[in-house]
């Protein structure tokens, strides 16, 4: 059983170092429904909701499902910033008690039931979506519970891959002159919504004469994706990030690049779909001063936020207006990249400021 008193003592909350004065953040135990949940507001518009999706995962201990919600939503105000959405940062994270995708329909869909009332709770100044754990026809059931649930019109994780596929393509040209992915090696790390959406953009124009390798610590997903695109050279999790390739795209979950593998990395770009893929600051310096370009994870993979607040703003659905907002962010790319090599700052740094620039004047108004 999961109490509050072992989720996190809430007066210690704000000396946590992922805390950066957040607006709010509440605590879900509900053990006749299996829920623990945490939903934190980093940064509140004065008139819109603040936006995050929910993740559904297992951690060490409760505290860490704390602080991953603390990052997490912290990110999503400086991805609502740089993709030029006037929204406040937020997250939702429910602290699964063993792995969330084998728990049983009728005890998960209590759960995500339980969940979305208390979303509710929070009057829509919080607005959510599908993150890891969570499935696109879970949609349903938190919606059925809840009026503050987004992501029905077209797929959202869609458009996350569309805006990290066309990041890559910014990074190739930055790095090489030219966006060709003709020949190009990359290394997917997490084949799920996001990596097999990237891994479908990016399997044909790769080609034959490229390498695409992959790898996911479910083994059932990568027997799938080698039948379904066989060219594609399977490794074990441990070692996709050693591969030598041009492009290391993350997308599972947060910390890819770390302390340990900052400096052995052999890839000459990292860009994937995954939240807080540096560990640290330092370890962006590293990978800066290796010259290996690292492309800012909030700002590539800011395509499925810019979907679901196209469907909070907007009565109906046009695939063309939300893919034109995704197509901007290699533009908001190449402005980072350009001061990046001017102030020889890393990329990271570069895009935190513009985005705290954003968000702290409507925060101050
Ligand atoms: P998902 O749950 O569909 O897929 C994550 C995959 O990563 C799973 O297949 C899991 O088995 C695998 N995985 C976990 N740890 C791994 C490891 N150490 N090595 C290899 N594989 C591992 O989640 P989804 O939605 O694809 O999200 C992936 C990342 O992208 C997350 O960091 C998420 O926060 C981020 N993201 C997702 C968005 C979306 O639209 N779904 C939007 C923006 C960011």
């Amino acid at each position: 059983m999961l109490g509050l008193d072992r989720v996190a003592d809430i007066t210690r909350l704000e000396r946590l170092k992922e805390f950066d004065n957040h607006e709010l953040v509440s605590l879900a135990c509900d053990d006749s429904n299996h829920l623990t949940a945490v939903i934190a507001i980093h940064r509140a518009h004065p008139d819109v909701p603040s936006f995050g999706a929910t993740r559904f995962w297992h951690y060490a201990s409760s505290i860490d499902g704390v602080k991953d919600a603390l990052r997490l939503s912290r990110l999503m105000s400086y991805k609502a910033a740089l993709a030029g959405l006037n929204c406040g940062g937020a997250k939702g994270v429910i602290i699964s008690r063993g792995d969330p995708y084998t728990l049983k329909k009728a005890v998960r869909d209590r759960l995500l039931r339980a969940y979305a009332t208390r979303v509710n709770l929070l009057g829509g100044r919080f607005v959510t979506g599908i993150d890891v754990g969570i499935r696109q026809e879970d949609l349903g059931t938190m919606s059925n519970a809840s009026r503050h649930i987004v992501g029905f019109n077209g797929n959202s994780t869609e458009f996350t891959a569309l805006g990290v596929f066309e990041s890559i393509r910014a990074a190739l040209q930055e790095v090489f002159g030219d966006g060709d992915f003709s020949g190009r090696s990359v290394a997917i790390q997490g084949l799920g919504k996001v990596g097999s959406g990237v891994l479908a953009l990016l399997y044909e124009p790769v080609g034959a004469t490229g390498k695409i390798y992959v790898a996911d610590i479910d083994p059932s997903r990568v027997e799938s994706t080698c039948t379904a695109y066989p060219r594609v050279i399977p490794v074990m999790p441990e070692e996709i990030d050693a591969q030598q390739v041009d492009v290391f795209v993350p997308c599972a979950l947060s910390g890819a690049i770390n302390t340990k593998n900052a400096k052995r990395l052999q890839a000459k770009i990292v860009a994937g779909g995954a939240n807080n893929q540096l560990e640290n600051e330092a370890v962006g310096a590293i990978l800066h001063e290796r010259k290996i370009l690292y492309v800012p994870d909030y700002v590539a993979n800011a395509g499925g936020l810019i979907a679901v607040f196209d469907e909070y703003k907007h009565p109906s659905y046009d695939r063309a207006r939300v893919e034109k907002a995704v197509l901007h962010i290699p533009e908001t790319l190449r402005k980072i990249f350009a001061e990046s090599r001017a102030e020889n700052t890393t990329p990271n740094k570069v895009a935190n400021s513009m985005a705290e620039q954003v968000f702290n004047n409507y925060h101050d108004s």
